[in-house]
């Protein structure tokens, strides 16, 4: 009999599968891989007698986690937004910077202005910064183009940067951002534009996996959202939704309603919006960075919706407005300091949760026989290790598809 061969095999890890909602840490583990899936795994006393692999890691006793997923991101954007945090430390809030024309609307005017492969690089140097941090998934939406052509130029680089890096990139339109310039006062005629021809053409290019929007005061109006929902049904997308984040506009329950992937940010969401989350299997995306760099004082209900089971995942929202960071740990860290939720719970929310948050969940987010070989490991013990440091970057290797990719 020969002995079983493999591609890749981690040797003696502590493994973190994430494959259940307590995160237990099995000490002294094997992991194998072939075709970049999940081949066989198990206590290292289990690991075939004669198992070899082209590539094999001794794991020296750290932990192994899946490849971290960052579910909500605006990574492609031209400029910075330096001079608004400026404005804000001097008093001015986010909503009156937006009102007076800059806020989103300010990376608009260079976004649109950048040549695509302008865009690209300066994107590209954040999804590598990403990557280092353990990420291996990423959601990147568009929103920051607001026309036809430019929202299709933010959603190619998007494509383009997952082609050329090794890390999966699913995309999301989100044309409902922000009333752009052009369509000032007319924001109905801008909702028209975005379901009848924006939402169309990024489905028919296959450049969309999902589509969002913004439901805010300063955003678009439950009506507003619902058209685009719609649009986003006809044409066989899902949906998400940045929902409840400076007000309650009953979004969350208006996203559940839709069969949404996710509801976002919901700090002020109430508890029929949670209800209306949980019983949809809407997951909650929070974003601790956004809510430090705003120096927001209402956390999400987080007691709620554990209370109601609803499925909390965690992601950078890295954009150059409410949170200009690209580090994924860090917010795992935040969740924990400013949302009193456990280093188990945070690492399900860029695991397996995260996962869902994108409909990738019957293939990421876990480390089980099947699914992808998305892998990092840790300079770290337990998930509280890895919640635990405040911008230290414990990765030690990480791995995409089955492949070791440097650091
Ligand atoms: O998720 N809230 C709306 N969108 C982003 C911010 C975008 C910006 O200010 O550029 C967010 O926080
Ligand atoms: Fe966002």
């Amino acid at each position: 009999m020969t002995a079983a061969r493999f591609d890749l095999l981690i040797r003696d890890v502590h493994i973190v599968c994430c494959a259940d909602d307590a995160a237990a840490v099995s000490p002294r583990g094997f992991v194998a891989v072939r075709g970049g899936r999940i081949a066989a795994m198990g206590p290292m006393a289990q690991l075939p007698a004669g198992a070899c692999a082209g590539d094999e890691v001794a794991g020296g006793g750290r932990l192994l986690t899946p490849g971290l997923i960052d579910c909500h991101t605006h990574l492609v954007y031209a400029g910075d937004r330096a001079r608004e945090f400026e404005l804000r430390l001097q008093g001015a809030s986010y909503e009156d910077i937006a009102r007076a024309g800059g806020g989103i609307r300010s990376t608009v005017r260079l976004t649109r202005e950048a040549g695509e492969a302008a865009l690209a690089a300066q994107s590209a140097v954040r999804l590598r910064s990403l990557m280092q941090h353990g990420v291996t998934t990423v959601e990147i939406k568009s929103g920051y183009g607001l026309s036809l052509q430019a929202e299709l130029k933010c959603l190619r680089v998007a494509r383009r940067l997952g082609e050329q890096h090794p890390v999966t990139v699913r995309t999301t339109l989100l044309a409902a951002h922000a009333v752009p310039p052009e369509f000032e006062g007319r924001a109905d005629a801008y909702v028209e534009q975005i379901a009848g021809t924006i939402v169309p053409e990024a489905a028919r290019l296959g450049l969309a996996d999902a589509v969002d929007a913004f439901c805010d005061t300063i955003g678009f109006t439950p009506a507003q959202t619902r058209r685009v929902f719609e649009a986003a049904r006809r044409h066989g997308l899902p949906v998400k939704l940045h929902a409840e984040q400076l007000s309650n506009q009953q979004g969350a329950a208006l996203a559940a309603e839709f069969g949404a992937l996710s509801a976002d940010h919901l700090e002020h969401v109430d508890e029929a919006g949670v209800a209306a989350m949980a019983r949809a299997g809407t997951v909650a995306v929070l974003l601790p960075g956004a809510y430090y760099f705003l120096r927001d004082s209402t956390p999400p209900p987080i007691a709620l919706l554990r209370r109601l089971g609803v499925p909390m995942a965690l992601a950078t929202d890295c954009n150059p407005g409410t949170s200009p960071t690209t580090h994924l740990p860090l917010m795992m860290n935040m969740a924990c300091t400013l949302f009193r939720m456990t280093p188990a719970e945070a690492l399900l929310g860029v695991t397996r949760h995260a996962a869902r948050a994108l409909g990738l969940q019957a293939t990421h987010g876990s480390i089980e026989v099947g699914r992808r070989a998305d892998l990092c490991l840790w300079d770290a013990d337990t998930p509280a290790e890895l919640a635990c440091s405040i911008g230290g970057s414990p990765l030690r290797r990480r791995f995409h598809d089955g492949i070791e990719q440097p650091l």
